[in-house]
């Protein structure tokens, strides 16, 4: 979809919808709204008044405009009190235009952008319109006849007031744009992957993936094979793929910025890329198997985020680290009892084959550590159903060993509008994970699900500052919300180039 500009006189602009956002105490843009209004001879206030529409959070109100001026339908999209709103709400108000505009097969969508102050109005202009390009994914690939649709809507525009308009506000709304662009991209890519079934998007398709992002942003790529990943005895990994007819690929990209100056920080954006998890010989029963296309939306998150933070040309070098296979149950599945080597020596007691993120997870970090040396390490995973359990299907679990780190990236989470919520990691808890057999077992016991699977994680992250996102929850949405449709969220993404492409 072709984004643009527009700090003209809106109402001699044609488009199909114009979304105009407004407080509980008036017009967010007053100026643009009072020139429809007077185009409009009055109508607008009258409706206004008439329809008590009273700029509450979610109230809209729409009109046709039958000619009289240029948009054919305005939209007042109510936000509630100015003082309750946040900067990432806007993105809520893209997708409601952009949402309203395609239901009313509308070409050119505008949305119009509220006056900021300074620096904000940058941010402003990225979140109205990641929150339209968002709302407008579709996922339709799959469908045939009549509920194939052909995309109508063709262009995004923001409309600016044109008293507001100077040089500097505009290169900063241009960047805003920009910057929206690309995360609505990576954002619709991770979409794409994790929506596309399980017997199409296995390991080896994640790595072609992978090939394509590193081709398209000039990364460098690592696809490990089985042989490759036992030479470098990721004992872990490769127990859960063995049941599976499909080759596991053990996919690492490399993004080093250009230029003289070394990296300021090595950074690994770890992902969990099981492509399918039925849970091996502890099979799920099939309502908890439904949707385990999912259990690789880490992994899209950090092969997507990658490519933007290459475009961006951020000062760190990066590793996108995803360890993708199946899970399944088969002759050749590894058992319960079964004794595993990690990559980093430690040996595992197998006690829950459906605990097999973890696995992949743990030699991931040892890879990151050993092999990248990095100085920070992220895990992104659908890990547990108990972190769902205690947060909530929108909210991720954060875990880690730095508490200054945590810290740091939850504050990016909030700037990026993404709910996640830091959970503890209780030393005591530790002993659940005790094995008679072996250095430890990968799972404890039912409460606390999620802090057991973080402290198994521990375990292999050694003294490198780590922070681990569970996003079993959010990774995938079972409803439309905002600019979030059903199906994969893409998840992870904006924190990630919030927090490495920070502009605070
Ligand atoms: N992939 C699942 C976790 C999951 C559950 C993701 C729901 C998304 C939605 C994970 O591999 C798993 O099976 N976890 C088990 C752990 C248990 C065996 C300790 C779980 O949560 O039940
Ligand atoms: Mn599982
Ligand atoms: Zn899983």
């Amino acid at each position: 979809m072709k984004v643009s500009l527009h700090s003209g006189d809106v109402t001699k602009l044609s488009t199909g919808l114009l979304g105009l956002l407004c407080f509980e105490e008036g017009m967010a843009e007053g100026a643009i709204y009072q020139a429809v209004d007077k185009a409009l001879d009055g109508l607008l206030a009258r409706l206004v008044a008439e329809e008590q529409f009273k700029g509450k959070k979610g109230q809209t109100l729409s009109l046709h405009t039958h000619g009289r001026i240029a948009p054919s339908r305005v939209l007042l999209v109510g936000a509630g009190a100015r003082k309750d709103f946040a900067a990432a709400d806007l993105r809520g108000f893209g997708a409601r235009t952009m949402k309203a505009g395609a239901s009313a097969q509308a070409k050119v969508v505008t949305a119009v952008l509220p006056y900021s102050e300074g620096a904000s109005q940058e941010r402003h202009a990225q979140f109205l319109t990641e929150g339209a390009l968002l709302a407008a994914y579709r996922f339709d690939k799959y469908l045939t006849g009549e509920r194939k649709k052909p995309e109508v809507v063709e262009e995004l525009k923001l409309a600016m007031s044109p008293d507001n308009v100077d040089g500097s506000r505009l290169d900063a709304v241009k960047r805003g744009l920009q910057r929206a662009e690309q995360i609505a991209h990576a954002v619709s890519l991770a979409r794409d992957l994790i929506n596309e079934p399980a017997g199409e998007m296995t390991p080896k398709k994640m790595a072609e993936v992978a090939q394509r992002v590193a081709k398209q942003h000039g990364l460098e790529i690592k696809v490990l094979g089985p042989k490759e990943c036992e030479k470098l005895g990721m004992g872990m990994f490769l127990a859960v793929a063995q049941g599976s007819e499909e080759e596991p690929r053990f996919i690492h990209l490399t993004y080093r910025p250009k230029g003289k100056t070394p990296a300021k920080k090595k950074v690994a954006l770890i992902g969990k890329g099981v492509t399918f998890d039925s849970g091996g010989l502890s099979l799920k029963p099939s309502s908890a198997m439904e949707d385990m296309k999912v259990d690789m939306s880490g992994a899209a998150a950090v092969i997507a985020a990658i490519g933007v933070l290459a475009d961006l040309g951020v000062p760190y070098e990066v590793h996108a680290i995803a360890a993708c296979t199946e899970n399944m149950p088969s002759g050749k599945s590894y058992k319960l009892g079964d004794v595993l080597k990690s990559m980093n020596g430690k040996t595992v007691e197998i006690n829950n084959t459906d605990a097999e993120g973890r696995l992949t997870l743990g030699d991931a970090i040892t890879y990151a550590v050993q092999e990248c040396r990095v100085d920070e390490i992220f895990d992104f995973a659908t890990l547990t159903g108990a972190c769902m359990v205690a947060l909530g299907p929108h909210t991720a679990g954060v875990m880690g060993n730095d508490l200054s780190l945590v810290e740091r990236w939850l504050a990016s989470a909030r700037l990026a509008g993404e709910e996640m919520w830091h959970l503890p990691l209780p030393p005591g808890l530790r002993d659940q994970l005790k094995s008679d057999v072996a250095d430890m077992r990968n799972t404890g016991e039912r409460w606390g699900g999620a802090l057991t699977a973080g402290l198994f994680l521990k375990e292999f992250v050694g003294d490198t500052p780590w922070v681990h996102v569970d996003i079993a929850g959010p990774a995938s949405a079972d409803k439309e919300i905002g600019h979030t449709p059903k199906g994969g969220t893409g998840f992870g993404v904006s924190t990630i180039v919030e927090y490495l492409a920070s502009r605070e």
